[in-house]
């Protein structure tokens, strides 16, 4: 992999037309007049990296497929994600969310219930404008496996003996699915009814492997950024992990590479009532340098067997676009 930095939107020239388009479509669905109207306002205020609107993009130039739909297809996974991080950051405890208060911290709970549920609404709403029943269809199994991830996450809170499959399995729950999606969305979304060839299959079922991997590294990565990031940066508390009693991979692998007193340390960082900033308590407790390396190597790997898929793609620059954003998932800091 090259180490060559270069910025998000540079990448994603080959779509920046495209995202124009899902950008109208999903400003027009958040656009409320009322009381709603100033709650959904304050969630479009900033944009995300819409990497996943992208993927879907890609993946359909990648393949040529020249379906006008795709934008509404992208809107929609957008809308989609935009609900689940509603809904997490009442989970997680979060407070900040793209450099701005989190809805349940700006308004309630209750608000940011009600707001999440009604972006998923108003996700499937949009998705029965398609021509197609594909979108719904991925899209609301995906929606459930994220809320499933979520579930499982929450019960294995503080959990230090947490094997790395359990770990990969929620983390493949709540984020590669929808990876996942929006790649073979991307790949297999035709408004008009037809067959795709078996060799069109075969490169659909490629993206989608891509779009999971890619996901997996993805959460990786940002569990990685929750120790190491920067606040300004990343938009969101760094830490927030660590309080909230997450046993993400690169303290995991820690916790199990380490001595019983080490171990009794970080589980006072995590659990201690009278300790106020739990990541400088962890990073006082152990060195976390080689856990994070383990993770980063992990994020690595899996990305190298993503960019393995990539070659059942003929090359374009839409296929290059997928490359680079494989490696641009590795040294993101945002
Ligand atoms: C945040 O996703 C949620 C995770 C899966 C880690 P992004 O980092 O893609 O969030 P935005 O859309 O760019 O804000
Ligand atoms: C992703 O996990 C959760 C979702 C599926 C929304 P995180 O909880 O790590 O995401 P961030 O760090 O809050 O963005
Ligand atoms: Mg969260
Ligand atoms: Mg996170």
């Amino acid at each position: 992999m090259s180490s060559e930095v270069v910025a998000l939107p540079e990448l994603l020239a080959p779509v920046r037309a495209g995202l124009i388009a899902m950008r109208e479509i999903l400003s027009a669905e958040l656009s409320d007049q009322g009381p709603v109207g100033e709650r959904v306002a304050h969630i479009s205020r900033f944009r995300g990296k819409e990497l996943r609107a992208a993927l879907v993009l890609l993946a359909g130039q990648a393949v040529d497929n020249r379906d006008p739909e795709l934008p509404q297809v992208a809107a929609v996974l957008e809308l989609i994600h935009l609900a689940t991080l509603v809904h997490d950051d009442v989970l997680d405890g979060a407070d900040l969310r793209r450099n701005l208060p989190s809805v349940h911290v700006a308004w309630d709970e209750q608000t940011a219930i009600l707001l999440g549920d009604m972006l998923y609404s108003r996700a499937f709403h949009l998705s029965t404008r398609l021509r197609s029943i594909l979108a719904a269809s991925l899209l609301s199994l995906a929606a459930q496996r994220i809320c499933a991830g979520e579930m499982e996450q929450a019960a294995l809170r503080y959990r230090f003996d947490l094997d790395q499959d359990t770990y990969e399995s929620i983390a493949a729950a709540k984020t590669a699915e929808l990876y996942a999606a929006a790649c073979e969305l991307g790949a297999r979304y035709k408004g008009e009814p037809g067959a795709w060839s078996d060799k069109e299959e075969r490169k659909a079922l490629e993206l989608k492997a891509f779009g999971r991997e890619l996901g997996l590294a993805f959460q990786i990565m940002d569990d990685v950024l929750d120790v190491i990031g920067k606040e300004v940066e990343v938009g969101k508390r760094v830490g927030n992990d660590v309080e909230d009693g997450k046993v993400t991979l690169p303290i995991l692998w820690t916790y199990q590479n380490s001595s019983e007193t080490v171990q009794a340390r970080i589980r006072l960082a995590y659990q201690d009532p009278s300790v106020t900033d739990r990541l400088q308590a962890l990073r006082e407790a152990c060195d976390l340098e080689a856990g994070l390396a383990f993770a980063r190597r992990r994020a690595q790997e899996l990305l190298h067997s993503a960019l393995g898929r990539l070659e059942a793609i003929p090359p374009s620059a839409a296929r290059e676009a997928l490359q680079r954003i494989a490696e641009y998932v590795l040294y993101r800091k945002k």
